[in-house]
């Protein structure tokens, strides 16, 4: 097989200069640019969310542990807050681990629904970071999560969300400059 025919066609660079190039034609984007841009929004957003909440009382709620990345940035930013980490499996390095009251283990379709005595408050800022690149998870994940939502959330508390979710009565917030407003959500509880 020739060598040309194991390049795949969507990395081959668009010449300008032909008659036949398209005018919406923008550069390829790597897996390496898609995830830093995605950690660059996750940054962005959760430091525009940490000052709409100053003024909110209330936890935090991580769903979606994971590798702590933006648990981490999340206490942080906020030394005074507690946060209440989410996840059904323990993949973090174990120096980033929240402690055994603030690490939710199980799904959180199910702890979300039954946090409230442990949690103790109603939540100021809830970062949800379950979502996938796959819109059909997507969509099912929303069907379930987005009604659990609001039962958590304090008046005039944040939503991070990187799939949209249907909140009645929430305002849905611009994200801040340097984030695709496809990418991630930004939504905000009423403040009555
Ligand atoms: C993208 S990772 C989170 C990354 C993390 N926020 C970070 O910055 O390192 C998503 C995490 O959500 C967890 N997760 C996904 N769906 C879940 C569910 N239904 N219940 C509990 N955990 C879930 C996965 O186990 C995974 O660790």
């Amino acid at each position: 097989m020739p060598f040309f025919e194991l390049v795949p066609r969507r990395i081959l660079p668009a010449d300008p200069n032909e008659d036949n190039f398209p005018l919406d034609w923008s550069p390829p984007v790597s897996r390496l640019d898609s995830f830093i841009r995605r950690l660059t929004a996750q940054k962005l957003l959760i430091e525009r969310a940490v000052e709409l909440v100053a003024d909110v009382p209330g936890p935090v709620l991580e769903l979606g542990l994971g590798m702590a990345r933006t648990f981490d940035h999340m206490r942080t930013l906020m030394p005074e807050r507690e946060i209440f980490a989410f996840d059904n499996v323990v993949v973090a390095p174990i120096d980033m681990l929240p402690d055994a009251h603030h690490f939710i283990l199980g799904e959180i379709r199910e702890t979300l629904a039954f946090c409230g005595p442990r949690v103790g408050a109603p939540a100021a800022l809830l970062h949800n970071d379950i979502g996938s690149g796959d819109e059909i998870h997507n969509a099912a994940t929303r069907a379930w999560l987005a009604p659990l939502v609001p039962k958590r959330m304090a008046p005039g508390g944040v939503v991070i969300t990187s799939f949209t979710m249907e909140l009645p009565g929430y305002e849905k917030l611009p994200v801040p400059d340097g984030v695709s407003a496809n990418r991630y959500h930004f939504y905000r509880a009423p403040r009555s």
